[in-house]
Protein backbone atom coordinates (compact mmCIF):
# COMPACT_ATOMS: atom_id res chain seq x y z
CA UNK A 1 0.00 0.00 0.00
CA UNK A 2 1.84 3.35 -0.52
CA UNK A 3 2.36 5.97 1.89
CA UNK A 4 -0.93 7.97 1.37
CA UNK A 5 -3.26 4.98 1.36
CA UNK A 6 -1.83 3.77 4.60
CA UNK A 7 -2.80 7.07 6.44
CA UNK A 8 -6.14 7.43 4.73
CA UNK A 9 -6.84 3.52 5.83
CA UNK A 10 -4.86 3.97 9.22
CA UNK A 11 -6.81 8.01 10.26
CA UNK A 12 -10.25 6.91 8.45
CA UNK A 13 -10.65 8.42 5.57
CA UNK A 14 -11.10 5.47 3.52
CA UNK A 15 -11.63 1.81 4.37
CA UNK A 16 -11.98 -1.49 1.91
CA UNK A 17 -15.85 -2.10 1.54
CA UNK A 18 -16.47 -5.51 2.69
CA UNK A 19 -13.32 -5.73 4.53
CA UNK A 20 -14.36 -8.39 7.21
CA UNK A 21 -15.29 -10.56 4.32
CA UNK A 22 -12.66 -10.07 2.46
CA UNK A 23 -13.12 -7.13 0.07
CA UNK A 24 -14.49 -6.84 -2.87
CA UNK A 25 -12.56 -4.72 -5.48
CA UNK A 26 -14.40 -2.05 -7.13
CA UNK A 27 -16.21 -0.58 -3.59
CA UNK A 28 -15.09 1.51 -0.65
CA UNK A 29 -16.46 2.93 2.53
CA UNK A 30 -16.30 6.85 3.14
CA UNK A 31 -14.96 6.61 6.54
CA UNK A 32 -15.89 9.51 8.95
CA UNK A 33 -12.62 12.00 7.49
CA UNK A 34 -13.12 10.92 3.98
CA UNK A 35 -16.48 11.45 3.76
CA UNK A 36 -16.36 15.03 5.64
CA UNK A 37 -14.22 15.70 3.14
CA UNK A 38 -16.15 14.38 0.01
CA UNK A 39 -19.02 16.23 1.42
CA UNK A 40 -17.52 19.36 1.29
CA UNK A 41 -15.94 19.09 -2.21
CA UNK A 42 -19.26 18.31 -2.91
CA UNK A 43 -20.85 21.39 -1.66
CA UNK A 44 -18.06 23.88 -2.98
CA UNK A 45 -19.08 21.95 -6.53
CA UNK A 46 -23.08 23.17 -5.78
CA UNK A 47 -21.46 26.77 -5.21
CA UNK A 48 -20.06 26.72 -8.61
CA UNK A 49 -22.25 25.11 -11.00
CA UNK A 50 -25.24 25.53 -9.25
CA UNK A 51 -25.18 28.65 -7.59
CA UNK A 52 -23.52 30.79 -9.35
CA UNK A 53 -24.92 29.49 -12.66
CA UNK A 54 -28.30 29.22 -14.12
CA UNK A 55 -28.88 26.32 -13.15
CA UNK A 56 -31.01 24.52 -10.50
CA UNK A 57 -30.11 20.99 -9.13
CA UNK A 58 -32.51 17.98 -9.50
CA UNK A 59 -32.35 14.45 -7.90
CA UNK A 60 -33.93 11.56 -10.33
CA UNK A 61 -33.82 7.79 -8.88
CA UNK A 62 -30.65 4.99 -9.32
CA UNK A 63 -32.43 2.53 -10.94
CA UNK A 64 -33.49 3.36 -14.52
CA UNK A 65 -35.99 1.30 -16.41
CA UNK A 66 -34.84 -0.61 -19.82
CA UNK A 67 -36.53 1.75 -21.92
CA UNK A 68 -34.16 4.82 -20.93
CA UNK A 69 -30.87 2.90 -21.63
CA UNK A 70 -32.47 1.53 -24.81
CA UNK A 71 -32.62 5.20 -26.44
CA UNK A 72 -29.71 6.65 -24.46
CA UNK A 73 -27.40 4.25 -26.14
CA UNK A 74 -26.02 2.39 -23.37
CA UNK A 75 -27.69 -0.79 -23.86
CA UNK A 76 -26.22 -1.12 -26.51
CA UNK A 77 -23.23 0.62 -26.79
CA UNK A 78 -21.81 0.71 -23.32
CA UNK A 79 -19.18 -1.71 -22.95
CA UNK A 80 -15.83 -2.63 -22.71
CA UNK A 81 -13.69 -5.75 -24.37
CA UNK A 82 -13.22 -8.70 -21.77
CA UNK A 83 -10.52 -11.17 -22.44
CA UNK A 84 -11.06 -14.22 -20.39
CA UNK A 85 -8.18 -17.12 -19.50
CA UNK A 86 -9.09 -20.59 -20.81
CA UNK A 87 -7.30 -21.87 -18.40
CA UNK A 88 -7.38 -20.00 -14.45
CA UNK A 89 -10.65 -17.88 -15.66
CA UNK A 90 -9.45 -14.56 -14.81
CA UNK A 91 -11.28 -11.95 -16.82
CA UNK A 92 -9.05 -8.57 -17.79
CA UNK A 93 -10.61 -5.65 -19.20
CA UNK A 94 -8.73 -5.72 -22.63
CA UNK A 95 -7.35 -2.27 -23.35
CA UNK A 96 -5.84 -1.85 -20.11
CA UNK A 97 -4.28 -5.53 -19.99
CA UNK A 98 -2.34 -4.40 -23.20
CA UNK A 99 -1.31 -1.53 -21.93
CA UNK A 100 -0.11 -3.09 -18.88
CA UNK A 101 1.76 -6.10 -20.84
CA UNK A 102 2.70 -4.35 -23.65
CA UNK A 103 2.44 -0.53 -23.28
CA UNK A 104 0.12 -0.75 -26.26
CA UNK A 105 -3.23 1.74 -27.10
CA UNK A 106 -5.43 -1.10 -28.67
CA UNK A 107 -8.69 0.23 -30.20
CA UNK A 108 -11.89 -1.21 -27.67
CA UNK A 109 -12.79 -3.29 -30.38
CA UNK A 110 -13.17 -7.15 -30.65
CA UNK A 111 -11.21 -7.40 -33.80
CA UNK A 112 -8.31 -5.13 -32.91
CA UNK A 113 -8.01 -7.09 -29.85
CA UNK A 114 -7.40 -10.43 -31.47
CA UNK A 115 -5.11 -9.17 -33.51
CA UNK A 116 -3.07 -7.94 -31.20
CA UNK A 117 -3.75 -11.35 -29.13
CA UNK A 118 -2.57 -13.28 -32.09
CA UNK A 119 0.39 -10.97 -33.28
CA UNK A 120 1.93 -10.46 -29.82
CA UNK A 121 1.05 -14.15 -28.29
CA UNK A 122 -0.33 -12.53 -25.63
CA UNK A 123 -0.84 -14.87 -22.86
CA UNK A 124 -2.33 -14.32 -19.26
CA UNK A 125 -0.48 -14.23 -16.22
CA UNK A 126 -0.69 -17.75 -15.37
CA UNK A 127 0.79 -18.73 -18.87
CA UNK A 128 -3.05 -19.41 -19.81
CA UNK A 129 -4.46 -18.70 -23.46
CA UNK A 130 -7.23 -16.09 -23.88
CA UNK A 131 -10.72 -17.13 -25.35
CA UNK A 132 -12.12 -14.76 -28.14
CA UNK A 133 -12.43 -11.49 -26.81
CA UNK A 134 -16.06 -10.29 -26.11
CA UNK A 135 -17.94 -7.00 -25.34
CA UNK A 136 -19.01 -6.80 -21.70
CA UNK A 137 -21.50 -4.24 -20.93
CA UNK A 138 -21.10 -2.07 -17.92
CA UNK A 139 -24.55 -1.64 -16.52
CA UNK A 140 -25.21 -3.64 -13.72
CA UNK A 141 -28.88 -5.49 -14.62
CA UNK A 142 -31.79 -5.89 -12.06
CA UNK A 143 -35.12 -6.90 -11.86
CA UNK A 144 -37.90 -4.17 -10.73
CA UNK A 145 -40.68 -5.72 -8.90
CA UNK A 146 -41.78 -9.69 -7.98
CA UNK A 147 -41.56 -12.68 -10.37
CA UNK A 148 -40.82 -11.45 -13.90
CA UNK A 149 -40.67 -7.92 -12.93
CA UNK A 150 -39.69 -5.24 -15.35
CA UNK A 151 -35.76 -5.14 -16.11
CA UNK A 152 -33.96 -1.98 -15.53
CA UNK A 153 -30.42 -1.01 -14.77
CA UNK A 154 -28.71 0.84 -12.04
CA UNK A 155 -27.65 4.52 -13.58
CA UNK A 156 -23.87 4.19 -15.56
CA UNK A 157 -24.70 8.45 -15.41
CA UNK A 158 -26.91 10.37 -13.26
CA UNK A 159 -27.63 12.80 -16.73
CA UNK A 160 -30.36 10.15 -17.84
CA UNK A 161 -32.48 11.30 -15.29
CA UNK A 162 -32.00 15.22 -16.25
CA UNK A 163 -32.91 14.40 -20.53
CA UNK A 164 -35.52 12.56 -19.70
CA UNK A 165 -37.18 15.47 -17.44
CA UNK A 166 -36.81 17.86 -20.10
CA UNK A 167 -39.75 18.60 -20.78
CA UNK A 168 -40.82 19.72 -17.43
CA UNK A 169 -37.66 21.34 -16.56
CA UNK A 170 -37.79 23.64 -20.08
CA UNK A 171 -41.37 24.60 -18.99
CA UNK A 172 -39.49 25.50 -15.41
CA UNK A 173 -37.54 27.55 -17.15
CA UNK A 174 -40.33 29.25 -19.28
CA UNK A 175 -38.89 27.92 -22.39
CA UNK A 176 -35.74 30.50 -21.97
CA UNK A 177 -32.89 28.89 -23.05
CA UNK A 178 -29.20 28.71 -22.14
CA UNK A 179 -29.97 26.41 -19.24
CA UNK A 180 -28.40 24.49 -16.59
CA UNK A 181 -29.89 21.12 -14.79
CA UNK A 182 -27.51 19.60 -12.31
CA UNK A 183 -27.65 16.37 -10.90
CA UNK A 184 -25.22 14.84 -7.76
CA UNK A 185 -25.30 11.34 -6.87
CA UNK A 186 -24.56 7.41 -7.01
CA UNK A 187 -23.89 6.03 -10.56
CA UNK A 188 -22.69 2.13 -11.45
CA UNK A 189 -20.75 0.63 -13.61
CA UNK A 190 -19.61 -2.79 -13.52
CA UNK A 191 -15.85 -2.33 -14.41
CA UNK A 192 -14.47 -5.92 -15.76
CA UNK A 193 -11.41 -6.01 -13.50
CA UNK A 194 -10.55 -2.73 -11.29
CA UNK A 195 -7.38 -2.77 -9.64
CA UNK A 196 -6.65 0.99 -9.12
CA UNK A 197 -7.97 1.12 -5.83
CA UNK A 198 -10.24 4.30 -5.38
CA UNK A 199 -9.47 5.75 -9.13
CA UNK A 200 -11.89 2.39 -11.24
CA UNK A 201 -15.06 2.27 -8.81
CA UNK A 202 -18.04 -0.01 -9.74
CA UNK A 203 -20.33 2.30 -7.50
CA UNK A 204 -19.35 5.44 -7.63
CA UNK A 205 -20.52 9.39 -6.78
CA UNK A 206 -20.98 11.83 -10.12
CA UNK A 207 -21.50 15.65 -10.54
CA UNK A 208 -23.31 16.67 -13.45
CA UNK A 209 -24.26 19.77 -14.83
CA UNK A 210 -26.17 19.62 -18.31
CA UNK A 211 -26.29 23.10 -20.10
CA UNK A 212 -29.00 23.35 -22.53
CA UNK A 213 -28.05 25.46 -25.20
CA UNK A 214 -28.89 27.04 -28.59
CA UNK A 215 -27.77 25.12 -31.39
CA UNK A 216 -26.03 28.22 -33.06
CA UNK A 217 -25.49 29.84 -29.65
CA UNK A 218 -22.30 27.95 -28.16
CA UNK A 219 -21.55 30.84 -26.01
CA UNK A 220 -21.25 31.68 -22.21
CA UNK A 221 -21.99 35.50 -21.05
CA UNK A 222 -19.34 35.04 -18.62
CA UNK A 223 -16.77 33.98 -21.09
CA UNK A 224 -14.53 36.77 -20.45
CA UNK A 225 -14.03 35.50 -16.77
CA UNK A 226 -11.43 33.06 -18.39
CA UNK A 227 -10.63 34.43 -21.56
CA UNK A 228 -7.18 35.13 -20.31
CA UNK A 229 -6.58 32.43 -18.47
CA UNK A 230 -3.47 30.24 -19.41
CA UNK A 231 -4.64 26.39 -19.46
CA UNK A 232 -2.47 23.33 -20.37
CA UNK A 233 -4.41 22.06 -23.15
CA UNK A 234 -3.28 17.85 -25.12
CA UNK A 235 -5.58 18.06 -28.46
CA UNK A 236 -6.80 15.19 -30.24
CA UNK A 237 -3.73 14.89 -32.05
CA UNK A 238 -0.79 14.78 -28.79
CA UNK A 239 0.25 18.28 -29.20
CA UNK A 240 0.39 20.04 -25.88
CA UNK A 241 -0.18 23.66 -25.74
CA UNK A 242 0.14 26.58 -23.67
CA UNK A 243 -2.14 28.83 -24.06
CA UNK A 244 -5.50 31.31 -23.35
CA UNK A 245 -8.41 30.08 -23.61
CA UNK A 246 -9.36 32.81 -26.12
CA UNK A 247 -6.37 32.03 -28.10
CA UNK A 248 -7.35 28.29 -28.30
CA UNK A 249 -11.04 29.54 -29.44
CA UNK A 250 -9.75 31.30 -31.81
CA UNK A 251 -6.94 29.08 -33.38
CA UNK A 252 -9.93 26.21 -33.57
CA UNK A 253 -7.89 23.85 -30.84
CA UNK A 254 -11.57 24.01 -28.63
CA UNK A 255 -14.61 24.16 -30.96
CA UNK A 256 -16.53 26.77 -29.08
CA UNK A 257 -16.78 29.66 -26.02
CA UNK A 258 -18.93 27.52 -24.33
CA UNK A 259 -16.71 24.24 -24.11
CA UNK A 260 -13.81 26.73 -23.37
CA UNK A 261 -16.07 28.67 -20.25
CA UNK A 262 -16.54 24.87 -18.88
CA UNK A 263 -12.97 24.50 -19.25
CA UNK A 264 -12.09 27.55 -17.71
CA UNK A 265 -14.43 27.13 -14.81
CA UNK A 266 -13.52 23.41 -14.17
CA UNK A 267 -10.22 24.33 -14.25
CA UNK A 268 -11.00 27.42 -11.33
CA UNK A 269 -13.41 24.98 -9.19
CA UNK A 270 -10.44 22.27 -9.29
CA UNK A 271 -7.31 24.56 -8.07
CA UNK A 272 -9.76 26.00 -5.08
CA UNK A 273 -10.32 22.63 -4.09
CA UNK A 274 -6.78 21.91 -3.72
CA UNK A 275 -5.77 20.56 -6.97
CA UNK A 276 -2.35 22.01 -7.92
CA UNK A 277 -1.75 23.52 -11.29
CA UNK A 278 1.16 21.72 -12.69
CA UNK A 279 -0.15 18.67 -12.13
CA UNK A 280 -3.44 19.82 -14.30
CA UNK A 281 -4.09 19.43 -17.90
CA UNK A 282 -6.82 19.41 -20.46
CA UNK A 283 -6.75 16.58 -22.73
CA UNK A 284 -9.45 16.35 -25.85
CA UNK A 285 -10.68 12.68 -26.95
CA UNK A 286 -9.25 11.29 -29.87
CA UNK A 287 -12.11 10.56 -32.77
CA UNK A 288 -12.05 6.86 -31.29
CA UNK A 289 -11.39 7.37 -27.91
CA UNK A 290 -15.17 9.56 -27.81
CA UNK A 291 -18.28 8.05 -26.08
CA UNK A 292 -21.05 6.96 -28.39
CA UNK A 293 -23.02 10.10 -27.30
CA UNK A 294 -20.29 12.96 -27.75
CA UNK A 295 -18.79 14.83 -30.86
CA UNK A 296 -16.15 16.41 -28.62
CA UNK A 297 -14.91 15.94 -24.91
CA UNK A 298 -11.87 17.62 -23.12
CA UNK A 299 -11.11 15.58 -20.05
CA UNK A 300 -9.33 17.33 -17.09
CA UNK A 301 -6.78 15.04 -16.00
CA UNK A 302 -4.60 15.31 -12.81
CA UNK A 303 -1.40 13.69 -12.38
CA UNK A 304 -1.48 11.34 -9.61
CA UNK A 305 0.78 8.38 -8.63
CA UNK A 306 -1.27 6.36 -11.43
CA UNK A 307 -0.38 8.60 -13.76
CA UNK A 308 -2.68 11.47 -15.50
CA UNK A 309 -5.70 10.11 -14.41
CA UNK A 310 -9.21 11.93 -15.43
CA UNK A 311 -11.41 13.40 -13.02
CA UNK A 312 -13.99 15.06 -15.26
CA UNK A 313 -15.14 15.08 -18.55
CA UNK A 314 -16.85 17.96 -20.21
CA UNK A 315 -18.85 16.83 -23.63
CA UNK A 316 -20.62 18.25 -26.33
CA UNK A 317 -23.43 16.00 -26.48
CA UNK A 318 -25.37 17.99 -28.96
CA UNK A 319 -28.57 17.04 -29.78
CA UNK A 320 -27.97 13.43 -29.23
CA UNK A 321 -29.93 12.52 -26.11
CA UNK A 322 -32.73 14.83 -26.18
CA UNK A 323 -33.24 13.29 -30.03
CA UNK A 324 -32.99 10.26 -29.10
CA UNK A 325 -35.66 10.34 -26.50
CA UNK A 326 -37.90 12.41 -28.73
CA UNK A 327 -37.35 8.72 -30.93
CA UNK A 328 -37.93 6.56 -28.18
CA UNK A 329 -40.00 8.07 -25.73
CA UNK A 330 -43.63 9.98 -26.11
CA UNK A 331 -43.13 13.48 -25.61
CA UNK A 332 -40.92 15.82 -28.43
CA UNK A 333 -38.22 17.25 -26.40
CA UNK A 334 -37.78 20.46 -28.17
CA UNK A 335 -38.24 24.18 -27.41
CA UNK A 336 -40.11 27.12 -29.41
CA UNK A 337 -37.55 29.65 -29.93
CA UNK A 338 -38.83 32.86 -30.49
CA UNK A 339 -36.92 34.99 -33.30
CA UNK A 340 -36.59 38.55 -32.26
CA UNK A 341 -38.66 40.06 -35.01
CA UNK A 342 -41.39 37.83 -36.76
CA UNK A 343 -39.85 36.84 -40.15
CA UNK A 344 -41.93 37.13 -43.48
CA UNK A 345 -41.86 33.61 -45.46
CA UNK A 346 -43.24 32.53 -48.51
CA UNK A 347 -45.41 29.73 -48.38
CA UNK A 348 -47.46 27.21 -50.58
CA UNK A 349 -50.82 27.06 -48.69
CA UNK A 350 -53.88 24.94 -50.13
CA UNK A 351 -57.30 26.59 -50.23
CA UNK A 352 -60.05 24.08 -50.35
CA UNK A 353 -62.82 25.28 -53.16
CA UNK A 354 -65.94 24.49 -50.73
CA UNK A 355 -68.71 25.17 -53.32
CA UNK A 356 -67.63 21.91 -55.01
CA UNK A 357 -66.07 19.79 -52.31
CA UNK A 358 -69.57 20.78 -50.30
CA UNK A 359 -72.01 18.79 -53.46
CA UNK A 360 -69.64 16.59 -53.92
CA UNK A 361 -69.12 14.73 -49.85
CA UNK A 362 -71.86 16.32 -48.03
CA UNK A 363 -71.23 15.88 -44.56
CA UNK A 364 -67.63 14.89 -44.95
CA UNK A 365 -67.00 18.42 -47.25
CA UNK A 366 -65.94 20.32 -43.80
CA UNK A 367 -63.59 17.36 -42.63
CA UNK A 368 -61.72 17.17 -45.39
CA UNK A 369 -61.57 21.02 -45.91
CA UNK A 370 -59.73 21.21 -42.75
CA UNK A 371 -57.33 18.24 -43.76
CA UNK A 372 -56.35 19.59 -47.34
CA UNK A 373 -55.36 23.04 -45.23
CA UNK A 374 -52.86 21.38 -42.69
CA UNK A 375 -50.67 20.07 -45.61
CA UNK A 376 -47.83 21.83 -47.37
CA UNK A 377 -48.04 20.57 -50.87
CA UNK A 378 -49.73 18.35 -52.99
CA UNK A 379 -50.00 16.96 -56.66
CA UNK A 380 -52.81 16.19 -58.96
CA UNK A 381 -54.54 14.23 -56.34
CA UNK A 382 -54.41 13.95 -52.67
CA UNK A 383 -55.92 11.15 -50.38
CA UNK A 384 -57.08 11.40 -47.17
CA UNK A 385 -58.76 9.14 -44.69
CA UNK A 386 -61.96 10.79 -43.25
CA UNK A 387 -63.94 8.54 -40.96
CA UNK A 388 -61.56 6.04 -41.42
CA UNK A 389 -62.67 5.66 -45.01
CA UNK A 390 -60.18 6.96 -47.92
CA UNK A 391 -61.39 9.65 -49.88
CA UNK A 392 -59.58 11.09 -53.57
CA UNK A 393 -59.47 14.46 -53.41
CA UNK A 394 -58.41 15.85 -57.44
CA UNK A 395 -56.64 18.99 -57.61
CA UNK A 396 -60.11 20.38 -59.04
CA UNK A 397 -61.43 21.05 -55.66
CA UNK A 398 -58.14 23.18 -54.32
CA UNK A 399 -56.33 25.45 -55.22
CA UNK A 400 -52.61 26.36 -54.92
CA UNK A 401 -51.78 30.28 -53.69
CA UNK A 402 -48.06 31.32 -53.00
CA UNK A 403 -48.88 33.38 -49.51
CA UNK A 404 -46.44 35.33 -46.98
CA UNK A 405 -46.94 34.38 -43.14
CA UNK A 406 -45.31 36.02 -40.78
CA UNK A 407 -43.24 33.30 -38.50
CA UNK A 408 -42.61 34.48 -34.95
CA UNK A 409 -40.02 31.41 -33.87
CA UNK A 410 -38.67 28.07 -34.53
CA UNK A 411 -38.56 24.72 -33.00
CA UNK A 412 -35.08 24.02 -31.85
CA UNK A 413 -33.65 20.75 -30.07
CA UNK A 414 -31.14 22.16 -27.70
CA UNK A 415 -27.42 20.88 -27.74
CA UNK A 416 -26.11 19.80 -24.26
CA UNK A 417 -22.27 20.73 -22.92
CA UNK A 418 -21.91 18.60 -19.86
CA UNK A 419 -19.45 19.14 -17.01
CA UNK A 420 -19.03 15.36 -15.47
CA UNK A 421 -17.08 15.37 -12.21
CA UNK A 422 -15.97 12.31 -10.90
CA UNK A 423 -16.17 13.28 -7.09
CA UNK A 424 -14.33 10.13 -5.74
CA UNK A 425 -11.51 10.68 -7.78
CA UNK A 426 -11.34 14.71 -7.12
CA UNK A 427 -11.22 13.24 -3.03
CA UNK A 428 -8.78 11.36 -3.69
CA UNK A 429 -6.50 13.88 -6.11
CA UNK A 430 -6.77 16.21 -3.64
CA UNK A 431 -5.60 14.08 -1.03
CA UNK A 432 -2.90 13.26 -2.67
CA UNK A 433 -1.93 16.82 -3.41
CA UNK A 434 -2.14 18.14 -0.02
CA UNK A 435 -0.31 15.37 1.42
CA UNK A 436 3.38 16.20 2.04
CA UNK A 437 6.23 15.43 4.34
CA UNK A 438 8.41 17.99 5.95
CA UNK A 439 10.67 18.82 9.05
CA UNK A 440 9.31 20.36 12.12
CA UNK A 441 12.56 20.59 14.97
CA UNK A 442 14.23 18.29 13.15
CA UNK A 443 11.63 15.42 12.87
CA UNK A 444 9.90 14.44 9.78
CA UNK A 445 6.15 15.51 9.84
CA UNK A 446 3.12 14.47 7.79
CA UNK A 447 1.35 16.72 6.49
CA UNK A 448 -2.01 17.02 4.67
CA UNK A 449 -2.19 20.86 3.65
CA UNK A 450 -5.66 21.00 2.48
CA UNK A 451 -7.53 24.15 2.21
CA UNK A 452 -8.70 25.42 5.19
CA UNK A 453 -12.90 25.44 4.21
CA UNK A 454 -12.72 22.08 2.84
CA UNK A 455 -11.21 20.47 6.39
CA UNK A 456 -13.07 17.65 7.68
CA UNK A 457 -11.85 18.53 11.05
CA UNK A 458 -11.21 22.85 10.95
CA UNK A 459 -10.42 23.36 14.63
CA UNK A 460 -9.18 20.66 17.22
CA UNK A 461 -9.19 22.14 20.76
CA UNK A 462 -6.72 20.57 22.79
CA UNK A 463 -6.47 20.90 26.93
CA UNK A 464 -2.57 20.58 27.87
CA UNK A 465 -3.57 18.49 30.67
CA UNK A 466 -6.60 16.09 31.04
CA UNK A 467 -7.57 17.32 34.15
CA UNK A 468 -11.20 18.45 34.63
CA UNK A 469 -10.68 22.12 34.44
CA UNK A 470 -8.76 21.92 31.51
CA UNK A 471 -10.93 19.86 29.81
CA UNK A 472 -14.02 21.69 30.48
CA UNK A 473 -12.86 24.92 29.62
CA UNK A 474 -11.82 22.96 25.70
CA UNK A 475 -15.43 21.59 25.67
CA UNK A 476 -16.95 24.77 26.18
CA UNK A 477 -14.62 26.66 23.16
CA UNK A 478 -15.78 23.45 21.33
CA UNK A 479 -19.21 23.94 21.79
CA UNK A 480 -19.19 27.28 20.92
CA UNK A 481 -16.95 26.58 17.39
CA UNK A 482 -19.32 24.37 16.62
CA UNK A 483 -22.59 26.26 17.38
CA UNK A 484 -21.00 28.88 14.68
CA UNK A 485 -20.83 26.01 12.14
CA UNK A 486 -16.86 25.06 12.21
CA UNK A 487 -16.16 21.10 12.48
CA UNK A 488 -14.31 20.82 15.99
CA UNK A 489 -12.77 17.99 17.98
CA UNK A 490 -11.35 18.09 21.21
CA UNK A 491 -8.74 15.51 21.58
CA UNK A 492 -7.68 14.60 25.31
CA UNK A 493 -5.31 11.99 24.83
CA UNK A 494 -1.51 11.68 24.50
CA UNK A 495 1.13 14.07 24.47
CA UNK A 496 0.25 17.77 23.31
CA UNK A 497 3.08 17.21 19.97
CA UNK A 498 1.90 13.94 18.96
CA UNK A 499 -1.90 15.54 19.16
CA UNK A 500 -0.54 17.82 16.80
CA UNK A 501 1.11 15.38 14.78
CA UNK A 502 -2.48 13.65 13.98
CA UNK A 503 -4.24 16.83 13.35
CA UNK A 504 -1.69 17.70 11.23
CA UNK A 505 -1.62 14.79 9.28
CA UNK A 506 -5.51 14.67 8.93
CA UNK A 507 -5.06 18.59 7.70
CA UNK A 508 -6.76 20.04 10.36
CA UNK A 509 -5.60 24.06 9.86
CA UNK A 510 -5.69 25.08 13.33
CA UNK A 511 -5.42 23.76 16.84
CA UNK A 512 -6.31 25.52 19.64
CA UNK A 513 -4.47 24.90 23.07
CA UNK A 514 -5.52 25.50 26.91
CA UNK A 515 -2.95 25.74 28.69
CA UNK A 516 -1.55 27.27 32.37
CA UNK A 517 -1.90 30.81 31.18
CA UNK A 518 -5.50 30.08 30.01
CA UNK A 519 -6.23 30.28 33.97
CA UNK A 520 -4.28 33.56 34.29
CA UNK A 521 -4.88 35.87 31.29
CA UNK A 522 -8.28 34.12 29.81
CA UNK A 523 -6.19 33.57 26.27
CA UNK A 524 -5.50 30.16 24.42
CA UNK A 525 -2.82 29.38 21.88
CA UNK A 526 -4.19 28.90 17.94
CA UNK A 527 -1.17 27.42 16.27
CA UNK A 528 -1.16 26.94 12.26
CA UNK A 529 -0.78 23.91 10.59
CA UNK A 530 0.93 24.92 7.73
CA UNK A 531 3.95 27.27 9.16
CA UNK A 532 3.47 25.35 12.83
CA UNK A 533 3.21 29.44 14.11
CA UNK A 534 1.22 30.28 17.24
CA UNK A 535 -0.62 33.34 18.38
CA UNK A 536 -2.40 34.01 21.83
CA UNK A 537 -5.93 35.18 21.51
CA UNK A 538 -8.27 35.68 24.41
CA UNK A 539 -11.36 33.89 24.62
CA UNK A 540 -13.42 36.12 23.49
CA UNK A 541 -12.19 36.61 20.28
CA UNK A 542 -11.38 32.86 19.23
CA UNK A 543 -15.05 32.57 16.84
CA UNK A 544 -14.20 35.54 15.01
CA UNK A 545 -10.73 34.94 14.66
CA UNK A 546 -11.38 31.58 13.31
CA UNK A 547 -13.54 32.43 11.14
CA UNK A 548 -11.50 35.22 9.43
CA UNK A 549 -8.51 32.80 9.30
CA UNK A 550 -10.70 29.73 7.82
CA UNK A 551 -13.67 31.87 5.57
CA UNK A 552 -11.37 34.78 4.45
CA UNK A 553 -8.11 32.87 4.28
CA UNK A 554 -6.12 35.49 6.93
CA UNK A 555 -2.68 34.60 7.55
CA UNK A 556 -2.38 34.11 11.48
CA UNK A 557 0.56 36.96 11.21
CA UNK A 558 -2.62 39.28 10.89
CA UNK A 559 -4.44 37.96 13.82
CA UNK A 560 -1.73 38.13 16.62
CA UNK A 561 1.82 38.36 17.73
CA UNK A 562 3.26 35.31 16.28
CA UNK A 563 5.63 33.00 18.42
CA UNK A 564 6.65 29.35 18.84
CA UNK A 565 5.83 27.55 22.15
N1 LIG B 1 -22.18 11.59 -18.13
C1 LIG B 1 -20.89 11.29 -18.57
C2 LIG B 1 -20.32 10.10 -17.98
O1 LIG B 1 -20.95 9.51 -17.14
O2 LIG B 1 -19.23 9.72 -18.30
Amino acid sequence: MSQIMEMLVRRGFIWQSFEIYGGMAGFIDYAPLGNGLRRKIENLWREFFVVNERSVEIDTPTIGIEEVFIASGHAEGFTDVAIECSNCGKVFRADHYVKEKLNLEVDPTVEAVESVIDEFNLKCECGGSFKKPEHFNLMFETIIGPGKGKKGYLRPETAQGIFIAFKRLSDYFRDKLPFGVAQIGRAYRNEISPRQGVIRLREFNQAELEFFCHPNEKKHPSFERYANEVVTLVDKFDKEHRITLREAVERGIIAHELLAYFIGKTREFLLKAGIKDEGLRFRQHKDDERAHYAVDCWDAEVLLSYGWIEVVGIADRSDYDLSRHTQFGREELSIFVPFDEPIKVKKKKIIPNMTKLGPAFRDKAKKIAEELEKLEEAGREIKLVIDGEEVTITSDFFEIKEVEEEVYGERVIPHVIEPSFGLDRITYAVLEHSFETDYVDGEERRVLRLKRYLAPVQVAVLPLLSKEDFVSIAEEIASELRGNGIYTEVDVTGSIGRRYRRFDEIGTPFCITVDHQTFEDDTVTIRDRDTTSQVRVERGRIVETIKSLIFSERDIKEVGQVFRA
